[in-house]
Formats: structure tokens, C-alpha cells, sequence
């Protein structure tokens, strides 16, 4: 399936099933599984007018629209730093509030990207959201959304397969997103203090992507790697690296896995030494071809730790920002 930096292409989805031979490729397909928001590697994001043209190409081929949307809560304001050439890689699409100016629950829900069940007038998107990315890896809870026809079967499909989730997990956000006044603790932190945390993360990962595309811009040529559009959600950085450019890059290597018809570039060689570099630095880059079914990329994926050299990126103390 085609996608460029705002998801899916309507077109290209059209196209691609309205020419589907079945003798050669078998049952036209029913399902379109997406990740919509910040997508693992590309970072892509999807806007509302995107949400609707791919939405009525299911209507026309009836396709069932799941979208995975783990990483929907971490988006952040566009980046407007010295990578940009003073045009914000992706701005904010009009009616979304931006981070710095989240204030209440009201805002902040206005803060948050589109979706497709949010413009499903037939049922047919199941939707897949998850704690993992917005408050702790592993905590393997989530919940779906969408028509009981679908959240039936698949209740029953958990109940011999893979059973309940994990009922302390269950026990612990119960009780941690209960709001305080209906709790016997008054402890917990209902929606307002989720959304102080969601705020807080998204504000840290916007200043680690400033500071990862900050570190590239003064070190790297832009004819040598380019981030453009830089990401406006999610945890991936896609970076476009021109290998042909690097001073030891070569098109004289033998090939060495056996295929004749392969790459005869080091361009393998030049990105593990881009990896280990990068590694030392506590960055971490990944050749995109690992992702590919087509072994033709040449880009990276990458991702940092903390930046501490970095101040926060927004300057006053707002409503959802933390005191600590
Ligand atoms: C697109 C996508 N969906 C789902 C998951 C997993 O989420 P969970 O930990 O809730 O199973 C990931 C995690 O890496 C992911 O990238």
C-alpha cells in the first residue's frame, strides 16, 4: 500500500483495488490495517481531509478500517527549528490547538490528531489504542473501539486464545484514572491528571525531536541527510540519508550474499558505521530496508535518549505542566 507523509494515498488505495486480479493475487482484500498517528518507521501522520479521502475509498471497495493508533497521544507542536528553512515541517491543521496552548481538558481534547472513527458512519473502523506508548512500555493494556458485531468475535477469540490481560495491570489503571473525588483515596487521577501526564510526555518527546533534528542540522550538510518533513508525532524520525555523497562511499564492492543482481555499493557497510557512531551517542539509528519488503532504501530511523543539555521547549508554566 502506498503511503507518503500524511499516511495512506487515497488514490493510490483506490487504484491498487479497483485493478485487483484475483487469479493472480487471490481474494480482493476486506480489511486495511493502519497506523495513522506518528507511524512506525515513517512518522507519518494523518490529517482529517486524508482521513476522509481513504475513508470513501472503503466505502466504495467496503473495507473494514483498522486503525492502530498506539502512539495518537504523542503528538507535539511542528518543528520550527533551524532544520526547517523557517517554514514549519508540518503544521498544525486548522481547529487543532497546539500544545503550548492546552490549558484544560477541553483544549487538550482539541490538541489531539484525527482519526477515523471519528468520521465512521458505518461501523466499519475498529480502533486499537494502547497505554503502552503513553504511559509505560510493557504495561500490554489496551482497548478497541468499534461495532459489537467485531468487538464480540474478538471476545470470544481472547477468551480461547489469548484470555483476560493481566488483572493487576487492569487493577491499577482502574484505580489510577478513577477520578479523585469518587475514590476512597482520593489519590488517583482521574482524566484531568492523565492529561497533565500526556502533556508532559508529549513535551518531552518534542524536545528530544528538537534536539535529535537541532544535532543533525549543525553537523550535517542537508545535500547529506535530510528530515523533511521533521515528525509532528509519535517516537520515529525519518531521515533520508544520500550515502552518494560520503567521501568513502563505493560502487565497486563484490557482492557478497550470493546475489548477482544485488547492490554493489558499501552502502551496508557505511550505515553500520552510521549505527555504531550513533550508538556510542546514545542514539538509535536503523536502516530502514529492515522494514522494507522491497530491499531498496537507503534511510535511517532513529531515536534518543534524554536530552539534557536541552531546556524545555515551551517557556511558561501552563495548566497541565507538572511542578516537579
Ligand atoms: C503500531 C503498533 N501497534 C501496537 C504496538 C504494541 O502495543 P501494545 O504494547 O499495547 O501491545 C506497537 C508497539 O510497538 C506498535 O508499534
Amino acid at each position: 500500500m502506498q503511503i507518503d507523509t500524511k499516511g495512506v494515498v487515497p488514490e493510490a488505495l483506490d487504484e491498487l483495488l479497483s485493478t485487483w486480479d484475483t487469479k493472480l493475487k487471490g481474494k480482493k482484500p476486506h480489511v486495511m490495517y493502519t497506523v495513522p498517528t506518528g507511524q512506525n518507521p515513517s512518522s507519518a501522520s494523518m490529517t482529517l481531509e486524508r482521513a476522509k479521502a481513504v475513508y470513501a475509498v472503503a466505502r466504495k471497495h467496503d473495507l473494514i478500517i483498522v486503525e492502530d493508533d498506539p502512539y495518537y497521544t504523542l503528538c507535539m507542536d511542528p518543528y520550527v527549528g533551524p532544520a526547517s528553512d523557517g517554514v514549519p515541517s508540518t503544521p498544525t491543521e486548522p481547529g487543532r490547538v497546539a500544545l503550548k496552548d492546552v490549558h484544560d481538558l477541553e483544549s487538550f481534547a482539541k490538541s489531539l490528531p484525527r482519526t477515523y472513527l471519528s468520521i465512521d458512519v458505518d461501523a466499519r473502523v475498529l480502533r486499537l489504542d494502547s497505554f503502552s506508548k503513553c504511559f509505560a512500555p510493557g504495561m500490554r493494556l489496551g482497548w478497541l473501539t468499534g461495532s459489537p458485531a467485531f468487538i464480540e468475535r474478538i471476545q470470544r477469540i481472547a477468551e480461547t486464545d489469548s484470555q483476560e490481560v493481566n488483572g493487576v495491570t487492569q487493577a491499577f489503571f482502574a484505580q489510577l484514572l478513577s477520578e479523585p473525588h469518587l475514590n476512597d483515596t482520593n489519590e488517583s487521577w482521574g482524566m484531568e491528571g492523565f492529561a497533565r501526564w500526556i502533556c508532559d510526555i508529549r513535551r518531552q518527546y518534542q524536545s528530544k525531536r528538537d534536539c535529535l533534528v537541532n544535532g543533525i542540522a549543525a553537523s550535517c550538510s542537508k545535500d547529506f541527510i535530510r528530515c523533511k518533513p521533521v515528525a509532528a508525532s509519535g517516537m520515529f524520525l525519518w531521515l533520508d540519508v544520500n550515502l552518494e555523497k560520503h567521501p568513502e562511499y563505493r560502487t565497486d564492492v563484490r557482492e557478497t550474499s550470493g546475489n548477482p543482481t544485488g547492490p554493489r555499493t558499501n552502502t551496508n557497510e557505511l550505515m553500520q558505521r552510521l549505527f555504531e557512531l550513533a550508538i556510542e551517542e546514545n542514539v538509535l539509528v536503523l536502516q530502514s530496508s529492515i522494514f522494507a519488503s522491497a530491499p531498496s532504501f537507503s534511510s535511517v530511523f532513529a531515536k534518543t535518549a534524554e536530552p539534557k543539555a536541552l531546556s524545555r521547549t515551551t517557556s511558561h508554566k501552563s495548566w497541565l505542566e507538572r511542578d516537579s
